[in-house]
């Protein structure tokens, strides 16, 4: 980085030569006919190498790249010393310079392998030992409620990062859940959040988690505490609460003035950022719903894909490919998004995670040297589980006027063979067409032998598909604790591969405060319209509007 801006290093000049004199010519359609060995040149079959069964495939065959482009791209990140930034990172050096942190979310799944110099990373055994006996007292039955009762739902209060991986890790390994604990996620402030989910629970067999790293943040606070008002409704003695209450956060002093017993604490460091903190003790909620084990399995599965971020020369290196094919999208096509799209119904989530994963980690303008930069940063993360998306924006996708590089994402086999696998079957058959359908289209040709001469010119305009739009795709087994784990860590890296190549902090969040701070001055401003001053006249018009019919 040194300084430089992206758009100084030698090797984007010359993609962006490129991309100026060739791009018209890379057809993939031509590609693929010029090449038989296509598939075999641009795929790669990750493998754990202390558990082969985890595995999934990487195809990126249908990528708007020719190996020279390739080579370029990878000669960028070699300029914007990706290996040596890596290294920074597992080696704990403070590369989140703006709040002068280390980025340690490998820790908690490293399992001894990587030598790591930095505070609270050797009590990371001791937490997951924590979560180990807590989570099995409760799945046993052996911790009980109040009134003796074993405890049959949980409901994990948090926001962002403190919300999405539980959610999105509890929804892909459903199938590994006890069923008989319910899981809830209550994030928003809207009061309909929690209001719908307490509805659903017994307080006598009910836990809180309130999941915040901070423990300060509004949402969650608020919500602990209706959740508080809501138990003691019922419960009435305060000294009930250490039952049904515990929390996940590096921040002891706030947790015990809520009134959570330390003892119920489970804790982290302010190394672990919340978007990448669903490994630490925020992930209490996945051990509870999978447990412990399936959880370890999870971190493992994870700590595969580190190792081989770490290892792999960047030629083969997953996450270094996809991110470095992502920028040649981002910022030489032009494209604004990139969209996640899963064949399997349990990773509904996936997207809604990446979304907070990717934009609150890239989406900055300037570097970490402070320059405003000169290109597009991170890309809009965006998708929905296949194949919904086809009865809905996939029209756009196809023949819309925008480049949305895509990826798919599904599993060989289903936890749910039904109708012996018909579905699944189905499923697939569309997994495979979409990509197949984006890279290749369907020529006016072909559409005016299809719909024979007396068609009109404008009907046959419309069935056309240009064809030329990207994709990879990633098939993997079966979704395990391990493979998702692998998964998961791949888009970590590539986030992390795409911020050092931008030049800019992605472990900052910066962008969220502004929002909140005007939002506490209004909030004292709500009561009385004389109240509301200071504002432009757009922002004053719309509280007193509020004002006129509100009826609390
Ligand atoms: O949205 C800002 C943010 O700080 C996220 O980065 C974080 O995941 C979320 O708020 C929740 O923060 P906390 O875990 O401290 O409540």
């Amino acid at each position: 980085m040194s300084g430089k801006l992206a758009s100084d290093y030698s090797a984007w000049k010359q993609l962006q030569q490129v991309y100026d004199s060739e791009h018209s010519k890379l057809i993939l359609k031509d590609l693929f006919a010029q090449d038989p060995t296509r598939f075999s040149k641009f795929s790669k079959e990750y493998v754990d190498s202390s558990h082969p069964s985890t595995t999934f495939l990487l195809d990126y065959s249908k990528n708007l790249i020719t190996q020279p482009i390739l080579s370029s791209l990878l000669s960028l990140a070699r300029e914007a010393q990706l290996e040596t930034f890596r290294d920074k990172m597992f080696s704990g050096e403070h590369i989140n310079t703006s709040e002068d942190r280390a980025v340690l979310h490998v820790a908690l799944r490293n399992f001894d392998d990587f030598k790591i110099q930095e505070a609270g990373v050797d009590e990371v055994s001791k937490v997951l030992a924590h979560i180990k006996e807590f989570s099995e007292a409760i799945r046993s039955g052996s911790w009980k409620g109040y009134t003796g009762k074993t405890i049959n739902t949980i409901v994990n209060i948090g926001i962002g990062g403190s919300d999405l991986g539980p959610v999105m890790v509890t929804e892909a390994l459903k199938s590994y859940s006890k069923r008989d604990l319910t899981a809830h996620f209550v994030s928003n402030i809207d009061g309909t959040h929690l209001a719908e989910t307490v509805r659903e629970c017994d307080p006598e067999r009910t836990l809180f988690i309130i999941a915040s790293k901070t423990f300060t943040t509004q949402e969650t606070i608020t919500n602990a505490e209706s959740a508080r008002d809501w138990f003691l409704s019922t419960a009435k003695d305060k000294a009930h609460v250490a039952k049904h209450f515990v929390a996940l956060s590096t921040n002891t002093k706030a947790v015990t003035a809520f009134g959570i017993d330390e003892a119920n604490m489970f804790q982290f460091w302010d190394w672990v950022g919340g978007r990448y903190s669903l490994w630490s003790a925020i992930g209490l909620s996945i051990a509870l719903s999978i447990g412990y084990d399936n959880f370890e399995a999870l971190l493992q599965g994870a700590h595969g894909m580190d190792k081989h971020f770490k290892e792999t020369p960047l030629e083969n290196n997953l996450p270094v490919l996809m991110a470095v094919i992502g920028i040649w999208y981002n910022d030489f096509y032009g494209a604004q998004t990139h969209a996640l799209l899963p064949y399997d119904q349990y990773l509904h989530k996936f997207a809604d995670y990446f979304q907070q994963g990717d934009m609150e980690s890239n989406g900055k303008f300037v570097t970490k040297g402070g320059q405003r930069v000169n290109y597009q940063t991170g890309p809009i993360i965006w998708g929905a589980a296949g194949t919904n998306g086809q009865h809905s924006f996939y029209q756009l996708v196809h023949q819309g006027t925008k480049l949305i590089p895509a990826d798919f994402i599904a599993p060989a086999t289903t936890h749910n063979p039904i109708a012996s696998s018909k579905h699944h079957r189905i499923l697939l058959s569309n997994y495979f067409a979409q990509p197949e359908a984006l890279a290749f289209g369907k020529t006016e040709e072909e559409v005016r032998k299809e719909v024979g001469s007396n068609a009109s010119e404008a009907l046959v305009k419309s069935k056309v598909f240009e064809g030329n739009r990207p994709s990879n795709s990633i098939m993997f087994p079966l979704m395990t604790p391990r493979t998702l784990g692998a998964l998961i860590a791949l888009y970590e890296h590539k986030i992390f591969t795409q911020g050092v190549i931008w030049g800019i902090n992605s472990f900052d969040q910066m962008g969220v405060e502004l929002g909140k701070v005007l939002a506490k001055n209004i909030l004292s401003q709500l009561d009385k319209p004389a109240d509301v001053t200071g504002h432009d006249s757009s922002t004053t018009g719309l509280i007193h509007y509020y004002q006129k019919y509100r009826k609390e």
